[in-house]
């Protein structure tokens, strides 16, 4: 391991400090050491950024990296290889995997994997009901002892309000925030994509907008009833945002997440059939879509993730009904955010950076999301202008399963840096 690193003449971009300088970085033993112009301490290894962002590493505080119990779709391996090679310093895994994490001994066994094979920091979130089933609480008391920054049971909604009501009671005991998939059970019921004119064109069953509306406007009541953190998961609606705005506004704790391809597609990628674009919550019609953006802009939206949920080629290669939802997009996200949100002028750099680390570091209350003397040394390094091509096959993650392949994007993550380790450096994951 380097010793000392000195990143020098980089665009330090730091939201939580309101810095935008050019700076070096000096870093020992893991730990930033001292930040300033024209530093000139020896290093072991000196990185010139001349030309590069610097940004505190980036946080993706919703992936799912499949262990324990489907190391078919994704490890930890490759799971966090993707999210290095994707600029991420720290991502957050969700408990849908098996069996579901929802004890101390499930968190503890993926701890210790996670401290052999990975190559950022992950951070666990535990399920809010055993086994997902929404009837039983999970343990949640010791699996926060055990580590857990959150609690959700996403991919499915927490239907019974008596029950979330409970959950949210345990959890704000527990100062933890309940990360909750808005989309109503009943509403969806049997729905693959957005229900709108596109499903109906094509003769598949929808899932209405509305389906997240109501889910969200019950999690918005119970967060005020209860004072508990609910952090909306990848919000795509337009109600729903309106809804957040107006929660914030009245003083009530609640938080939302948006993904890269809710900002970017709509339904009508869909039109080909193909199973790259399914996800849920659906890829909505523009209105939505548009609301999203918005959200972002006026910071109702607090972050971007990317629900990076990869399947295998077999499952996802099947008829669009019965082929699983979601795929992955920890190696796209940067260079998609930064050619649709950033290179059109819809958001300034300071935002992006703040949505993608800041927020989700205060949200999860980690130590991290910002450049300072005597912090974890994580820090993320972008390339603004070089436009490339997603090639989904060279992809680190297991599953080559992407609606952005082949897409053109404007700027990419060029460094990654964990406790002052490289582990990216220009595209490729170091050992
Ligand atoms: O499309 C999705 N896939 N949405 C989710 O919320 C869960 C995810 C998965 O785990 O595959």
């Amino acid at each position: 391991m380097t010793l000392t690193l000195l990143v020098k003449n980089g665009r330090v971009v730091n939201p939580a400090k309101k810095q935008d300088e050019i700076c070096d970085i000096y870093i020992e033993d893991g730990k930033i050491r001292a930040m300033g112009t024209n530093l000139s301490m020896c290093a072991d290894e000196i990185w010139d950024a001349t030309g590069l962002v610097v940004t505190p590493g980036l946080i993706d505080m919703h992936v799912h990296l499949r262990q324990p119990g489907q190391s078919y779709k994704e490890t930890i391996a490759s799971g966090t290889a993707a999210a290095a090679a994707g600029g991420f310093t720290r991502v957050v895994t969700m408990p849908n995997t098996k069996p579901v994490i929802d004890s101390p001994l499930i968190v503890e066994g993926l701890r210790y994997k996670i401290e052999q094979e990975s190559h950022v920091k992950v951070d666990i979130i535990g399920a809010v009901s055993k086994g997902m089933e929404g009837r039983e609480l999970a343990a949640m008391g010791g699996m926060v002892k055990s580590g857990v920054v959150a609690f959700s049971d996403d991919g499915h909604y927490v239907e019974d309000c008596d029950f979330m009501r409970k959950a949210m009671e345990y959890s704000s005991m527990l100062k933890k925030v309940i990360i909750d998939h808005c989309e109503d059970t009943h509403l969806i019921a049997d729905g693959v994509m957005h229900e709108g004119a596109v499903s109906a064109a094509l003769g598949l069953k929808g899932r209405p907008a509305v389906a997240e509306d109501i889910a969200v406007a019950r999690d918005i009541l119970l967060a005020q009833a209860t004072g508990c953190a609910v952090h909306i998961a990848h919000i795509s609606t337009k109600n729903a945002v309106a809804m957040v705005r107006r929660a914030k506004a009245a003083g009530i704790p609640v938080t939302a997440e948006v993904t890269p391809h809710h900002v970017i597609f709509t339904d009508e990628a869909l039109r080909s059939y193909d199973t790259r674009f399914k996800v849920n919550p659906p890829l909505r019609s523009e209105e939505h879509r548009a609301a999203v953006v918005a959200g972002l802009q006026d910071g109702t939206i607090d972050a971007i993730v990317t629900d990076h949920a990869p399947h295998s080629w077999d499952e996802k290669d099947k008829e669009f009904n019965i082929a699983p939802s979601g795929f992955v997009g920890l190696e796209t996200s940067v260079g998609a955010v930064l050619t649709h949100l950033y290179h059109t002028g819809c958001m300034d750099l300071a935002t992006l950076i703040e949505a993608m680390s800041v927020r989700p570091a205060t949200i999860l209350h980690l130590p991290a999301g910002v450049l300072e003397e005597g912090r974890d040394a994580d820090i993320t390094l972008l390339d603004l202008q070089t436009e490339w091509a997603v090639d989904a096959s060279t992809f680190y993650s297991q599953s080559k399963l992407s609606p952005f392949d082949g897409m053109i994007f404007k700027g990419k993550p060029v460094g990654t840096i964990v406790d002052g380790k490289i582990v990216m450096k220009q595209g490729e994951v170091l050992a």
